[in-house]
């Protein structure tokens, strides 16, 4: 075990720059919103005064409407595209224009509740919490214009899970004409065959291009975004985000703000409802241009058990959902259903694994009492740094490492683990 805890210790040092963590050298030269915010679960174990930094860091770059993006462009490096010259936001330090999934409400809450140092918790968290009830009110504003309940992502980049297949059809729908010429910088990172295609590129920079010529105005991008899409899995991170949000909140004696999460969290879960798939036994996405489902059974609709969306049925449907995903592999959770004929194993966000998905899985399992089940996935994660290292993300049928390599929040989440483990070995 100790020698697991201090490869991931040396990482998370490795890719420290100071107030920030970028998620691996070369490939992503930045700091990244969820990458941030699971990376302080991380670095609790080592410095908890460097955690609540990593987030402090993080929410100084918050746009004044609310939204927190999800790149910040600390320093110059062109290994990476597309930097501050595509985006062109106007920020004082540069950052990218659209968000990512809003996990930071949970960890709030995870690394207030559990800190060692009290005193400090205290004196950091305060801050924080208001400024993640702006970004959550933003949310709702702009990316819920007609109050479903529910939010939208507009850019396939906010849901985290970048060249999901539930996003084929709406994506096709974005043109691709007009794009001004680029050149990718991912691909001389890390394998094509690993990465999203030319065509799913031109397709981001068409969206990029048409709310930078907008000006980036969010009370106006919902309406106007030929690719608007229902993700569970944002959804259900924000749902637990909003409620972890108003827990804390309520122990801070923050009334208002913890009053405020509660009814948009109450909203969400009424409206969960209507995403869910009998058939594929999880939550589907819905495309609010065409308003249909989307038929692509993938992790993001198994997310909701973080949530704990749904009745026990529900929660029961999706924990064998999971099993049933598993058999069809060596490890789990692959990012899509392996006996869909869509399933690549090793293209990014179509059929690998993740460990920040499965932690997220592993703890929502745990908390809805399918402790057996979290146990094989958190066991298959171990099992995944110990056979192929750090890697960004891996191949559920042979366990071969993809995309990045010492990646950061791998390294965090197998911190996680660790402690979990011998958290509970004390308990016994
Ligand atoms: C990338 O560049 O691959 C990122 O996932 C977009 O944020």
């Amino acid at each position: 075990m100790t020698g697991e805890f201090d490869r991931a210790i040396a990482i998370l040092n490795e890719n420290d720059r100071g107030g920030y963590t970028v998620p691996t050298k070369g490939l992503y030269p930045f700091q990244w919103n969820w990458d941030s915010c699971l990376t302080a679960l991380g670095q609790r174990h080592i410095d908890e005064g460097r955690a609540w930094t990593e987030i402090e860091t993080l929410l100084d770059h918050q746009w004044p409407d609310g939204m927190v993006p999800h790149i910040i462009f600390h320093e110059d490096d062109d290994g990476y595209f597309p930097g501050p010259a595509t985006w062109r936001t106007g920020r004082p330090v540069p950052t990218s224009g659209i968000t990512q999934p809003p996990v930071l409400g949970f960890v709030l809450r995870r690394l207030f509740e559990q800190a060692h140092d009290r005193d400090l918790a205290h004196n950091r968290v305060r801050a924080l919490v208001a400024k993640a009830a702006a970004w959550h009110r933003w949310f709702a504003d702009c990316r819920d214009p007609e109050a479903t309940g529910l939010v939208a992502i507009l850019h396939p980049w906010e849901s985290g899970r970048d060249n999901a297949i539930d996003w084929d059809g709406p994506l096709a729908a974005v043109p691709r004409d007009g794009v001004t010429a680029y050149v990718r910088r991912d691909t001389e990172h890390v394998d094509p065959a690993e990465r999203p295609t030319m065509e799913e590129y031109d397709r981001y920079l068409w969206l990029v291009e048409r709310f930078r010529s907008m000006g980036w105005d969010n009370t106006k991008l919902h309406d106007a975004s030929p690719f608007q899409v229902v993700d569970p899995g944002v959804n259900a991170i924000l749902l637990r985000s909003e409620e972890d949000l108003a827990a804390l909140a309520e122990d801070l004696g923050e009334t208002v703000i913890a009053a405020a999460a509660r009814e948009r969290a109450a909203r969400m879960r009424a409206a969960f409802d209507t995403l869910w798939s009998d058939a594929a036994g999880l939550y589907l996405a819905y495309d609010r241009v065409s308003g249909r489902l989307i038929d692509s059974p993938s992790v993001g609709g198994l997310l909701p058990v973080f949530a704990g969306s749904g009745n026990a049925d529900r929660l029961s449907a999706m924990a064998a959902t999971c099993e049933r995903w598993r058999s069809g592999v060596s490890v789990g959770v692959p990012s899509h259903d392996p006996t869909d004929d869509r399933f690549e194993p090793r293209r990014y966000w179509r059929g690998p694994c993740w460990l920040i998905v499965n932690y997220m899985i592993a703890d929502g399992l745990r908390r809805h009492g399918f402790e057996g089940q979290a146990s094989v996935i958190v066991n298959d994660s171990l099992d995944l740094i110990r056979h192929s290292g750090f890697a960004e993300y891996y191949d559920p049928t042979d366990r071969t490492a993809c995309g990045g390599c010492r990646f950061t929040w791998t390294a965090a989440m197998v911190l996680e683990f660790l402690a979990a483990s011998v958290t509970n070995a004390e308990d016994i």
